[in-house]
């Protein structure tokens, strides 16, 4: 008895091996692929400035880099942040690593501006609230366009967010520099991507609601690393998170910290 016992248990644990190797590989298939796919999908300029309208607006349309099944499926995820309490609508971001330098560090304030567009800006108050912001590196920063970032280092916490879509504020503000503005894939594609615009970028008018805007420090936002350009594969930064930049793009400028201010 005890023999022919032993026996199926080592074939249960043979059996179950296998099946946990056969899982192993399909995800890690899958996670390739995807990766690949969003490498296509970013296909990235750098020569916006010269580009014309319609160039230009192709290359924001990438800002956020969402495709339209990850939009059906991400609805669901559900997390719940603290609600959003008093008037917190000034917020201090801490960068770190400006000019690509260890060490060296700044202060961006940034008024929100909810009678521009109250969805976004509960977002942005959601988002700092649950400390978001730590440690997001400015990915995407194209001169004299936009300084980019919303992606969290964390994979795990990525996930949460990812698929937690806004429905659009109707435009108010118009994209100058200094303000502040959501990343978006098209209509109702806000999570938690935003953008710096570094120049008068009124031509994104149409597609792109300001939120807020920068009250101090536009000379810190001028000094986030830009040397990357757009070259950050953001499927692989979404699936391997700050792992992946810090391997291979060290000199990004990130936020150390951000949080509410009283003004
Ligand atoms: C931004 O550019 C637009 C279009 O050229 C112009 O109408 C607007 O006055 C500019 N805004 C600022 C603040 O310079």
């Amino acid at each position: 008895m005890k023999e022919n016992d032993g026996k199926a248990t080592r074939k249960t644990i043979l059996q179950q091996l296998v099946i946990a190797l056969l899982a192993t590989s399909i995800v890690v298939v899958t996670v390739k692929r995807f990766g690949e796919s969003n490498w296509h999908a970013s296909s990235l300029r750098d020569e916006h400035n010269r580009a014309d309208d319609t160039e230009s607006k192709a290359a924001v349309a990438n800002l956020a880099d969402i495709t339209a099944a990850e939009r059906e499926g991400g609805n669901a995820a559900a997390v719940s942040p603290p609600a959003p309490v008093g008037d917190k609508t000034l917020v201090k971001f801490v960068f770190s690593n400006l000019d690509g330098e260890v060490g060296k560090e700044g202060e961006v304030i940034v008024r929100l501006k909810p009678e521009w567009a109250p969805l976004g800006v509960k977002r942005i108050q959601e988002l700092t609230e649950t400390k978001f912001w730590d440690e997001c590196r400015a990915f995407r920063v194209l001169p004299r366009f936009v300084v980019q970032l919303g992606i969290n280092g964390d994979p795990s916490v990525q996930k949460l967010w990812r698929g937690k879509f806004l429905e659009d504020d109707p435009v108010k503000a118009s994209n100058t520099r200094g303000t502040v503005t959501f990343a978006t894939a098209g209509p109702g594609s806000r999570t938690t991507q935003i953008f710096f615009n570094t120049v008068n970028n009124s031509r994104l008018d149409n597609d792109f609601v300001p939120f807020g805007e920068v009250e101090s420090g536009m000379d810190v936002i001028d000094r986030v690393y830009s040397g990357y350009k757009g070259t950050v594969d953001q499927g692989n930064l979404q699936s391997l998170g700050n792992m992946y930049l810090k391997k291979n793009f060290p000199k990004l400028s990130y936020i150390k910290t951000a949080i509410f201010i009283s003004g």
